[in-house]
């Protein structure tokens, strides 16, 4: 049997850490999994006291990235972190539209959609509330091509569908065998794109600045530095409509000072991450 080379508070002292220099914090939860990455790490670079590996971490630039790796859970779900698809559904997309004129496209980017689970669960709310009085349209990135192609192929296997309701299943998926399918109908308004947030472009080429009404970015921001999350943090806001709202994933934070243009979505309980250009 392997023994424990962290106690709790030696996690802790690595969490705080993470908090202070990603703003990504998973002090109040996901614990035992975060126990378990850090302690990877060390193993791997043969720490044998936490103060040995908050010493690398504070030498090698690079250990903070492979700290967020072992740390984060790298896989998307349908409806990730129900409660903030349900502000969503409740608050988020009601005042959006209230803006809208009869007509109108609803906008939303999918930033970092990995296999594109969150692309198609916002699809799915737009076009529901959308109904006949707007259209939409959703622009879904990433900067991995091999996650874009399984998101465009828009395939799933059951089991990976637990948290989309039967209501929605039967309205939005096909069954095809063990696999269900996205409906053409919500597939004729998601677009799939690469795109690097932190690369030379401030969106993709097709994209149209400043006229998104909804940005998701979640759990994508923990992979970049405190600089860089500034960075894409201006470029998210420039891409949205005035009022228009950005999502970050329930461990991430952005202060006023990070980003000046943005502030909390009123009304809604700020663990959702959920925040509107001002
Ligand atoms: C943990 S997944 C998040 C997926 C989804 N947003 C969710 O919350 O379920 C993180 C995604 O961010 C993408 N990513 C990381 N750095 C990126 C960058 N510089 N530009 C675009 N996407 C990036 C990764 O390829 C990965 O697919």
């Amino acid at each position: 049997m392997t023994t424990s080379l962290l106690d709790a508070e030696g996690a802790q002292t690595v969490l705080a850490w993470l908090a202070e220099s990603r703003a990504f914090d998973l002090r109040d939860f996901a614990l035992h999994a975060a126990h378990r990455g850090i302690e990877a790490r060390m193993r791997e670079l043969g720490c044998a006291h936490v103060d040995e590996y908050l010493s690398h971490l504070a030498r090698d630039t690079s250990e903070a990235a492979a700290l967020v790796a072992a740390v984060a859970v790298p896989l998307s779900t349908f409806f990730r972190d129900g409660p903030v698809f349900h502000a969503i559904d409740a608050k988020v997309l009601p005042e959006l539209l209230m803006r809208l004129s009869i007509g109108g496209t609803l906008r939303a980017w999918s930033a970092g959609t990995a296999t594109g689970e969150e692309a198609w669960s916002i699809a799915m709310q737009m076009a529901e509330q959308c109904g006949s009085f707007a259209e939409y349209e959703v622009m879904a990135t990433d900067r991995d091509e091999p996650s874009l192609a399984v998101a465009a192929r828009g395939m799933y296997p059951g089991r990976q569908l637990e948290a989309v309701s039967s209501a929605r299943r039967a309205r939005w998926l096909r069954d095809e065998g063990d696999h269900a399918c996205i409906v053409d109908e919500l597939r004729a308004r998601v677009s799939f794109e690469r795109h690097d947030l932190i690369g030379a472009t401030l969106a993709p080429p097709s994209a149209i600045i400043a006229s998104y009404h909804l940005i998701l970015c979640r759990n994508v921001l923990i992979y970049f530095d405190r600089r860089m999350q500034r960075k894409v943090l201006e470029r998210l806001a420039a891409s949205l409509e005035p009022r228009g709202a950005l999502i970050l994933g329930p461990s991430e934070w952005v202060s006023p000072a990070d980003c000046p243009a943005l502030e909390p979505f009123p009304g809604l309980d700020p663990s959702l991450r959920v925040f509107r250009r001002r």
